[in-house]
């Protein structure tokens, strides 16, 4: 029965590979920020109101000038066609069909232009600075070209943070079948003939539109090679210049740069430490989004990614000043799990939990979720 994004999650691991499902449920290093952001999300709690009419619920909103069904959109991951074939075109028809934005991401393994002809409804593209950045731009036109409705400029992945689980799991993009996954693979049978008879399987963004790359094997090694680590806020405003759309800032974990990223021009910033899958000691996301929110000062919007499992979640973050929020790992859990019904689900599972979670609260529209509906002294982060 599912009932929760952890029931996807459950089936995610039994699903897919240990590889693959390891690489969206873990973090970097010891993975102290990646538990800090469910931990402290879990820490606040709501103030149950009574004998208010809550009969009606409007949980509609809007991203960037576009009108959302719900606070909630599909952020960018990498490699998500490798939790189900073609698993970013899935995903963007999930979305669409929910009425929540899609992003897609770089490291993707369908490319621009798969999503592109494969949806009708518009999507956000997301890149990073790369060293050639001929690339940057050549990104910029194809996102263009397949009417991406923002850009999302990735700021927190000039250098990555390890994550332990890949290396130890062997992952490499192509996935590789050898005698130490054997077993493994063989008892994920349907996504073995899946990736077997799918035509994509490695990054469609890149290979092979990218020189100097053949070879590459795995993310840390793209990052190393490709990504810029010399990339500063001059070149977010060459970003910006280049890209006539609504341009998102993601990965602001700090006040300061929250309004240098206002500066540069951005339409939105997403708080974000990237899942807990880079800097490994830094707070969690909900620990300081009421900060960020307050730096910014309604000069741009204000998203939100980390630890999203649930729509108390998503209620949580509203609270605190985020006017939606974004998951990736929730995602690619549903998408292990069953595909385009298991998005569906999961979006689904968490607009009820959402919508329950405001009549309970005695809040009849996502316009109205305040700090108000949490009890007090509810920003410290505890200790794990
Ligand atoms: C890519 O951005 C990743 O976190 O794996």
């Amino acid at each position: 029965m599912i009932l929760s994004v952890e029931d996807l999650r459950e089936l995610a691991k039994r699903r897919v590979p240990r590889a693959i499902f390891d690489y969206a449920d873990g973090g970097a290093y010891e993975e102290r920020t990646l538990r800090r952001n469910g931990a402290d999300l879990d820490a606040l709690t709501f103030r149950q109101r009574v004998m208010i009419d809550v009969s009606n619920i409007s949980l509609a909103t809007n991203f960037l000038g576009a009108a959302a069904s719900m606070p909630l959109g599909i952020g960018p991951t990498g490699l998500a066609g490798l939790f189900h074939a073609d698993g970013e075109i899935v995903g963007a028809r999930a979305a669409a069909a929910c009425g929540i934005p899609f992003c897609l991401s770089t490291m993707s393994i369908c490319s621009i232009e798969d999503v592109r002809a494969a949806t009708k409804q518009p999507f956000w593209f997301q890149q990073y600075l790369m060293k050639d950045r001929g690339f940057n731009q050549e990104l910029i036109d194809r996102a263009a070209a397949a009417q991406c409705s923002a850009l999302m400029l990735t700021l927190d992945l000039q250098v990555i943070g390890e994550r332990r689980r890949d290396p130890r799991n062997g992952l490499t993009i192509p996935p590789r079948l050898n005698l130490r996954n054997a077993v493994d693979v063989a008892m994920r049978p349907s996504w073995a003939l899946g990736m077997l008879f799918g035509k994509r399987r490695t990054f469609g963004n890149l290979v092979g539109r990218i020189g100097g790359t053949s070879g590459i094997r795995t993310l840390a090694e793209w990052t190393a090679t490709q990504f810029d680590a010399s990339a500063n806020w001059r070149d977010v405003e060459w970003v910006r210049s280049r890209w006539p759309g609504k341009l998102i800032l993601k990965g602001v974990l700090d006040a300061e740069d929250a309004r240098f990223g206002v500066a540069a021009g951005a339409d939105a910033i997403v708080v974000s430490n990237h899942g807990g899958r880079q800097l490994d000691g830094a707070p969690s996301t909900i620990s300081v989004l009421p900060e960020i929110v307050d730096a910014v000062g309604g000069r741009c919007e204000v998203l939100f990614d980390g630890g999203i499992r649930s729509g108390q979640d998503i209620a949580k973050a509203l609270a605190l000043g985020a006017r939606g929020a974004l998951i990736g790992k929730s995602f690619l859990f549903a998408l292990a799990a069953a595909g385009e019904a298991g998005v569906t689900k999961a979006i689904e599972i968490m607009r009820n939990e959402l919508r329950v979670t405001l009549a309970l609260t005695g809040t009849t529209s996502v316009d109205a979720v305040g700090p108000h509906i949490l009890r007090a002294g509810h920003t410290q982060s505890r200790p794990l």
